[in-house]
């Protein structure tokens, strides 16, 4: 999603504002661009596609001035191109924007009437415009930036500059998030505090409906009834090491990597001993009757696998949605019903609107969050955080597998609690999960035999998953994967379904990837794998050891992870498919980091 940024600073800004845009790269973007104020007039560049070519553009055209605004556009109104890039500019004004103006139609309408016409095919313009229009009738910055976020309707994060104000910048929140920084004498703005990581530790976030008066001297922030308030400000904890490649080639590949480490990072924090530590009051499962998961993409391929762990460990019903479905179908939510809201960044506009829709309906809100401060996280009774650490890469991995372990936990709880395992097997479990980190390694060692698969499946026009059991979300989340970053046609089903139509499709063009680990399910999957193969299909199988003795005669590819419980096999399983995905988009070249058309964080519904 686009990145906002912003600083009223001592020295130049925009090599400040590039770079902190540089730090926002991982949200997907289609254009950049920035705005400065100096020797009080108001100048912007701005350029299509990657940020080298703003820097190319700011080599050749520089932009002095110590007041700036700047953007990565992810575009949702108009197509991505210099006309529509950010920032937006009406005469004296400048505006960034993330999100989106809903009634930007009706503005633009009424600015029509009075002879204000757009040149751009965006919403945010709009919001320029009408800045203008307030101005040129006499009101104060302040005051016309107030009276323009009055109009507006939508979710946005937005910063404002002014000509002949160099110490001036104002930001508002409406469902999207926006963190104000704090220096010694400077003062910045970021969509996400990752962006001023270099610049400040000391960061306020701004609350729904709030706006802030920013100075060089400190901000001054409103509430939606624009009554000046206050607000905590949090020193972060920046792991910039995190936020580095570390020598690997893309972002991915170190998030894939650095899967034993994040995980052992996450049990320790939440294992003690043969128990769970849950933070906060933890949650009672013995007096909850059933739980609701919510989430959107990889998250709810977690949610999807998390069903299988509650309903058969802890026998405790659970329905499982996509946000965007739950929000707008508003499903009866009985009594007796914890919400649960999964998002790695804990800003997912549809998640963040399916928590609100819970709030008052359910018993008690829990989230299972990648970043602490975000916007679901705060909202939610209970945060449990996945402690992945920053992921950048747009296809998320290391977060998948950290949710899936604080679910899984949640899970052996909820079964110890409602009387379904006694607290000597949980102890013997969390130690076969304690042994995941091991088991990482021992599968990452398997690296070449993932990318040799890789290398023959990046030549298909389409891919097949399939999986039973656990197995079936992991073959849903493989698929994801694999289309969005190499832009492969995949798709998955589960194992049983397949004679029920997608059979049809098997021929020799087409592999199928069959993620089986030896369980109690095994044979009846491979049943279905030699349906694939009898129909001359090419099979990919995953499997441990066991598995390939078993049933790997034949086939194309087998790849042979550790053996694991069949319990813990989600988390494990994860990391093939995600190699897989990994290999194959290097093979065809693509943008791994980065692929087209998607955004990190989507805060747009
Ligand atoms: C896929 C992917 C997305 C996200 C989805 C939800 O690799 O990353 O499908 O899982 O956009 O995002 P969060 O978890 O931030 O709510």
């Amino acid at each position: 999603m686009c990145g906002i940024v912003g600083v009223l600073g001592t020295h130049e800004a925009a090599p400040i504002l590039v770079e902190a845009l540089k730090r926002l790269e991982y949200r997907g973007y289609d254009s950049a661009g920035i705005a400065t104020v100096n020797g009080g007039r108001l100048d912007r560049r701005r350029a299509v596609g990657k940020l080298v070519n703003l820097s190319d553009r700011l080599v050749h055209d520089p932009l002095p001035g110590k007041a700036g605004i700047g953007h990565t556009r992810w575009a949702t109104h108009g197509e991505p191109n210099e006309k529509n890039a950010h920032p937006h500019r009406s005469g004296p004004v400048a505006v960034v924007h993330n999100g989106i103006i809903e009634n930007f139609r009706d503005l633009r309408a009424r600015l029509a009437a009075q002879g204000h016409y757009p040149e751009t095919d965006t919403d945010t313009e709009a919001v320029a415009m009408l800045a203008r229009h307030h101005l040129e009738s006499g009101l104060t910055p302040v005051a016309a930036a107030r009276a323009t976020l009055a109009q507006l309707e939508g979710a946005f994060a937005l910063a404002f500059l002014f000509d002949g104000e160099e110490d001036l910048m104002i930001a508002a929140r409406k469902g999207s998030p926006l963190a104000i920084g704090h220096g010694d004498g400077e003062m910045y703005l970021g969509s996400d505090a990752i962006a001023l990581a270099p610049m400040t530790d000391r960061i306020t976030y701004l609350e729904e409906g709030d706006w802030a008066v920013i100075t060089r001297a400190g901000a001054q922030i409103f509430d939606a009834q624009n009554r000046q308030t206050s607000r905590e400000m949090r020193q972060i904890r920046m792991d910039a090491a995190r936020i580095d490649k570390a020598g690997f080639k893309h972002f991915m590949a170190k998030e894939i990597a650095e899967q034993p480490t994040v995980l052992a990072d996450a049990l320790g924090a939440y294992l003690e001993g043969d128990t769970i530590r849950l933070p906060g009051q933890g949650v009672d499962f013995s007096r909850i009757e059933r739980l609701t998961l919510v989430a959107c993409g990889t998250a709810f391929y977690a949610c999807l696998t998390a069903k299988y762990w509650f309903e058969q460990l802890a026998r405790l019903p659970v329905e499982v949605d996509i946000a965007s479905e739950f929000r707008y179908r508003e499903p009866p939510v009985l009594p007796g019903t914890t919400a649960v809201f999964v998002s790695q960044s804990g800003e997912t506009a549809d998640t963040l609107a399916a928590l609100r829709f819970c709030k008052g309906r359910a018993d008690r809100i829990l989230s299972v969050v990648n970043v602490e401060t975000s916007s679901i996280a705060r909202e939610s009774d209970l945060a449990l955080p996945i402690h992945a650490g920053v992921e950048i890469g747009v296809a998320s991995t290391k977060a998948f597998t950290c949710q899936l372990n604080v679910l899984l936990l949640l899970a052996i709880e909820a079964a110890v609690a409602r009387g379904h395992m006694s607290v000597q097997d949980r102890a013997t479990l969390l130690t076969q999960i304690r042994g995941l980190p091991g088991l990482f390694n021992a599968a990452l060692d398997r690296d070449a035999s993932i990318e040799a698969a890789a290398q023959k499946i990046s030549e298909a026009r389409d891919v097949l998953f399939l999986g039973r059991g656990t197995m079936y979300p992991l073959a849903l989340e493989g698929a994801l994967k694999l289309k969005e970053i190499s832009y492969i046609h995949a798709e998955a089903y589960a194992s049983g379904e397949l004679k029920h139509g997608p059979i049809a499709l098997i021929d020799k063009t087409v592999p199928v990837i069959v993620m089986a680990p030896h369980d109690a399910l095994f044979d009846k999957t491979v049943s279905n794998m030699q349906e694939v193969m009898a129909r001359g299909g090419k099979v990919c199988l995953i499997t441990d050891a066991t598995g390939a003795a078993e049933a790997g005669e034949g086939v194309w590819q087998v790849i042979t992870l550790p053996e694991v419980d069949s319990r813990l096999a989600p988390l494990l399983y994860a990391l093939p498919a995600q190699l897989l995905a990994y290999h194959a988009a290097v093979a065809k070249g693509t943008d791994v980091d980065q692929p087209r058309n998607l955004a990190k964080s989507v805060t747009v519904e």
